[in-house]
């Protein structure tokens, strides 16, 4: 079979109309396969959820360490691996129960700009610029839904990347609390390099202060193609025959099990699929995919020599095994 590389299979669906090439090929891709929607978008949406054991673990550690008052908790794992999208889970259980919240998906800010934001997402009545009416502001909304049996929670997405100055004003804060427990609940989350930051000698006081960790690891083999799948029927394809376990197997050694590179990965293969007429995916597609997407995998061949993995090919491979034992 001839196959296009994936850009040129943009310009081609392009060339079609004037709207951008990006529109096109996904609305177009979509009636092709039935999907009521794009099963590989990018966002994270709490809607295509997957809840693989650990996806499911930390969910539930995040809720109970909110419900139970602890404190400070972490969230690290390495890019892509599902950390604001399970945010936004949280996030949509906490209006659920109508638990109070401010959200910080910006992590490169001032102290200043960080109660600003505060204010603005808790709604506090009070000059916004000023810390100390910020505080006072903070400290009486904590207090009255403390007194209505309820907790107040901060989560601050891309916290590796916090000046050490707001890491000490959310530790502050992380000391207000009555007899019952602590009165606002802190989530931070961030790559691995958080875990490193916090083992900083001048904040072992806010290292001290964390009770709960949680950890996303890349998806094993088995749990990439149920992700797959569940993506796909949730947009409106049950049982797929798009791609076959092979492909499968093959999609998770050079994703490396990132939930991310995965998505990237099946939408343009979809694409491919759409614009050569044929709803199974190829090697050879994944081959062109894999090029333009400049994928590195470990047991990667030199270009040319077509991939071709055994059973013990793949079982040899740290990201096959990781996770999948
Ligand atoms: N458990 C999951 N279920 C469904 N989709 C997921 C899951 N984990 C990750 N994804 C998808 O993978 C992509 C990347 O996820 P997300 O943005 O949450 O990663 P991240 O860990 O926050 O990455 P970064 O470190 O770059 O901020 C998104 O498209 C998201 O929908
Ligand atoms: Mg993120």
């Amino acid at each position: 079979m001839i196959t296009m590389s994936v850009s040129r299979v943009k310009m081609h669906l392009g060339a079609l109309e004037s709207v951008s090439s990006a529109a096109i090929s996904v609305s177009m891709y979509n009636a092709y396969f039935g999907f009521s929607e794009s099963p590989f978008s990018l966002s994270p949406d709490p809607a295509f959820f997957y809840r693989s054991e650990q996806h499911e673990e930390a969910l539930a550690n995040l809720i109970y360490g909110v419900q139970s008052r602890k404190g400070f908790i972490v969230l690290t794992g390495e890019v892509g691996t599902g950390k604001t999208t399970m945010l936004e889970c949280l996030r949509d259980f906490l209006d659920s129960q109508y638990i109070e919240f401010a959200f910080i998906f910006n992590s490169r800010i001032s102290s200043d700009q960080f109660f600003e934001m505060i204010a603005y997402d808790l709604d506090l009545r009070c000059e916004r610029k000023s810390k100390t009416e910020v505080l006072f502001a903070l400290n009486s909304l904590l207090l009255t839904q403390a007194d209505q049996g309820r907790t107040t929670v901060l989560i601050v997405d891309e916290a590796h990347n916090l000046e050490w100055e707001v890491l000490e004003e959310i530790r502050l804060l992380g000391n207000l609390e009555n007899r019952r427990g602590k009165l606002i609940q802190v989530i931070l989350a961030g790559q691995p390099e958080l875990d490193r930051k916090l083992e900083a000698p001048n904040l072992r006081q806010l290292k001290q202060r964390i009770v709960l960790r949680c950890n996303l690891e890349p998806f094993s083999a088995d749990d990439t193609a149920h992700y797959v799948a569940a993506r796909l029927e949730k947009a409106g394809l049950p049982d797929q025959t798009v791609f076959t376990p092979e492909m499968l197997a093959d999609i998770h050694l050079r994703a490396q099990g990132i939930p991310r590179l995965i998505n990237a990965i099946c939408d343009n293969l979809l694409l491919t699929c759409f614009a050569l007429e044929t709803k199974v995916a190829t090697v050879s597609m994944l081959d062109e995919v894999s090029k333009d997407m400049r994928l590195e995998w470990a047991g990667r061949r030199p270009r040319g020599e077509r991939a071709r993995y055994s059973r013990e090919t793949l079982e040899e491979t740290p990201f096959y095994t990781r996770g999948g034992e």
